[in-house]
């Protein structure tokens, strides 16, 4: 057999990356001949890790925290949805040797709720919390499903204000207090509290009857928000691990031009939880 192809994982830190075990699965499944590990890689030295990665053969290359915006200012070319994402989580060598820049964060999202959750977002009220980089990266493919409204609050309400005034409006913005008596149809958790355990402050009845709340931050065990939206009797409250692996399968394909199948590989890493 030929020489694999080469793709990696960079963040730091990353030995927690659940990545490589995906990208071997969906390898397995598609009858790949390809290798993807892990790289710790400090902001630093993002430009010379990638320059050498991809100047030794490499062809792709997915980028996590905090590495996404230095991602977004390497590539060459960028996609629409990572323009506006100012932010890219996977680059991909092209025929002509430049290096494109997409960001698939926000499809893997959008992806694991509508199909994989079987939630329709047409007409919805959603209201995401935090206005940073992650929110950036999910607005677009947010938009693009055609939701009755999006409404983004945060702590620091100017930073939902700018974000809605660089989406042209298309949401609105709000402070935390200013959720008293609204209500929304689905709750995105895109601050990053969850990863200490901790909780917006939010008001009770703000999630509208069978609702869905959806963390973006995934844990082995339920996190802060994910326990609050079972608390308001969600019809589903999840997090995002079924987004993770969304977002590899479209960086996969675009790669490797093949969609793997990520039902199993969800379950898989849904029962090693
Ligand atoms: P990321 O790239 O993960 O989005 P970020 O750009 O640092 O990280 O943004 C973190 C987001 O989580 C911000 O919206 C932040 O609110 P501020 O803009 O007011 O800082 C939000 N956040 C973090 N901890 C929070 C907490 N304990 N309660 C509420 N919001 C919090």
């Amino acid at each position: 057999m030929n020489n694999p192809d080469n793709y990696a994982v960079i963040g730091f830190p990353i030995h927690h990356s659940k990545s490589p075990r995906i990208h071997a699965l969906f390898a397995e499944e598609t009858a790949q001949n390809m290798s993807y590990l892990a790289q710790e890689v400090r902001p630093e030295n993002f430009t010379s890790a990638v320059n050498e990665f991809f100047e030794k053969g490499g062809k792709g290359l997915n980028c996590t925290l905090p590495l996404k915006e230095l991602a977004w200012a390497f590539a060459t070319n960028k996609t629409p949805r990572a323009q506006a994402a100012k932010a890219v989580n996977t680059l991909i060598l092209q025929a002509n040797g430049q290096i494109l820049g997409d960001n698939t964060d926000g499809v893997g999202l959008v992806t694991d709720l509508t199909r994989n959750h079987g939630v329709n977002l047409e007409n919805k009220r959603l209201l995401i919390l935090g206005a940073g980089g992650a929110t950036r990266g999910i607005l677009l493919p947010l938009l693009d499903t055609k939701p009755k409204s999006i409404t983004i609050a945060n702590r620091t309400l100017e930073k939902a204000l700018q974000l809605a005034h660089d989406f042209d409006n298309h949401c609105e913005a709000c402070g935390f207090d200013a959720l008293e008596n609204q209500q929304f149809d689905v709750i995105l958790n895109a601050t990053s509290a969850s990863l200490s355990d901790e909780l917006p402050p939010l008001p009770e009845n703000l999630l509208a009857e069978n609702g869905i709340c959806y963390d973006l931050a995934y844990s082995n065990q339920p996190t802060a928000f994910v326990r609050w939206g079972i608390a308001q009797h969600a019809y589903k409250s999840v997090d995002g691990l079924g987004m993770l692996v969304e977002q590899a399968a479209e960086a996969f394909f675009l790669w490797r031009g093949v969609r793997p199948c990520t039902h199993d590989v969800i379950d898989l890493l849904n029962a090693h939880r």
